[in-house]
């Protein structure tokens, strides 16, 4: 069935055309995990996955209309003071917020939102509907804002709207994406270079909801916090964890938990570098930087699952499959797995079958290439 279009579903549910439709898509992260909110470097990919956000202005009504093909509820908030509800429209009204805040008072909208993006797998589609609606409602009031900004809007909308404490990637990779790159971010700076890349990508959703995921998410920022505090003791240059020398993080005295984060934040920061050299020069990443980084986020970060590391193992066992890690927060979601293209098709069936022996969830499986960012579509 074809799914149907931003466009269409807005007039079924509000009964005349929108004026401005925007689209921004779901992301993988290739490498450089939990490093972003440690002022490091992370290196996502947008994906073929994509959310429509179409709007348009009511001056008839004093309150926004907000409806998903996906969800079967229309939601309503006030434009003029949007409240958070606890409801999927929270990331819409969030956006309102935030553009009212700092860039122009946003009338009230009639705002219909479509999307393919494989909701709580951990693909960001919170991050994708955020930013699809920055980009559309600044179309709408002629802003002229960057997809940077729209990146901006959408991150403060979902740490100080909706309450997640996440970092900025997946809001810059959903926003600046290229089709044929990936997305290199210094996330202190939130400078942004494209890397040409050329790899093809499986994701392996493993069906495993979050449960943990924000608490343990919010503890991890914590740990990294009080690290960089012990660091900070001897080395009072270092600014954010990703900053630190190994050196640095030996001479701080740091044991335990927070001496293994902060090694993880530190190499895995090292990964990236490596990682978008090796693009830069033949276009795909050394297998080995990825099971590096899994094996960290397992044993040193802690925010792995059974089912994540079950992938791994197998995933590399097929010939032409070059490397595998979780992709993501960890703690369940998605894994990912490089390699030939023809070898990742070949293996996604055979993996998914076998998951369904060993476990009691059903993964889902995509092979995708580096796809566009978010754009204005009409
Ligand atoms: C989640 C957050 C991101 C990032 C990753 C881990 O996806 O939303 O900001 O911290 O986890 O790398």
């Amino acid at each position: 069935m074809k799914p149907v279009s931003a466009r269409d579903f807005f007039i079924d549910t509000f009964g005349s055309a929108p004026h401005h439709i925007a689209s921004a898509p779901a992301r993988v992260n290739l490498i450089g995990e939990h490093t972003d909110y440690n002022g490091g470097e992370v290196l996502p990919i947008g994906i073929d996955h994509r959310t429509h956000v179409a709007v348009r202005a009511r001056t008839d009504r004093d309150v926004s209309r907000v409806a998903s093909s996906t969800h079967e509820s229309v939601g309503s908030f006030d434009a003029r003071e949007p409240a958070r509800s606890g409801q999927w429209w929270d990331y819409v009204a969030g956006v309102v917020r935030e553009i009212s805040a700092s860039d122009a008072r946003v009338p009230q909208l009639d705002i219909a939102v479509t999307s393919d993006v494989p909701a709580g797998a951990g693909l960001s589609s919170s991050a994708a509907i955020a930013v699809a609606t920055a980009l559309a409602i600044g179309d709408l009031l002629a802003l002229g804002m960057s997809a940077q900004h729209a990146a901006e809007v959408a991150w403060r909308a979902e740490t100080g709207f909706v309450g997640v404490p996440c970092g900025i990637m997946d809001q810059f990779a959903s926003a600046l994406a290229h089709d044929g790159s990936a997305l290199h971010v210094w996330c202190d700076t939130m400078r942004t270079e494209h890397v040409r890349c050329d790899e093809h990508v499986l994701i392996f959703d493993t069906g495993v909801s979050r449960g943990l995921r924000q608490s343990a998410f919010a503890t991890r920022r914590d740990e990294c916090a009080r690290a960089l505090v012990a660091i900070q003791r001897h080395h009072p240059e270092v600014a954010q964890l990703a900053h630190a020398s190994m050196a640095a993080v030996n001479e701080s005295g740091l044991e335990g938990v927070l001496r293994k984060r902060a090694t993880h934040v530190v190499e895995e920061n090292a990964r990236v570098k490596q990682a978008v050299g090796a693009l830069a020069e033949s276009g795909t990443i050394p297998g080995e930087l990825l099971v590096a980084s899994h094996a960290s986020l397992r044993d040193l970060y802690e925010c792995s699952s059974p089912e994540l590391d079950w992938f791994v193992e197998n995933a590399l066992e097929f010939p032409g499959v070059r490397g595998a890690r979780l992709t993501g927060a960890g703690w369940g979601g998605c894994a990912i797995a490089t390699g030939e293209a023809e070898a990742l098709s070949a293996a996604a069936g055979p993996l998914a079958a076998s998951y369904a022996e060993q476990f009691p969830h059903s993964a889902r499986t995509w092979v995708v290439r580096p796809a566009v960012g978010a754009r204005i579509e009409e």
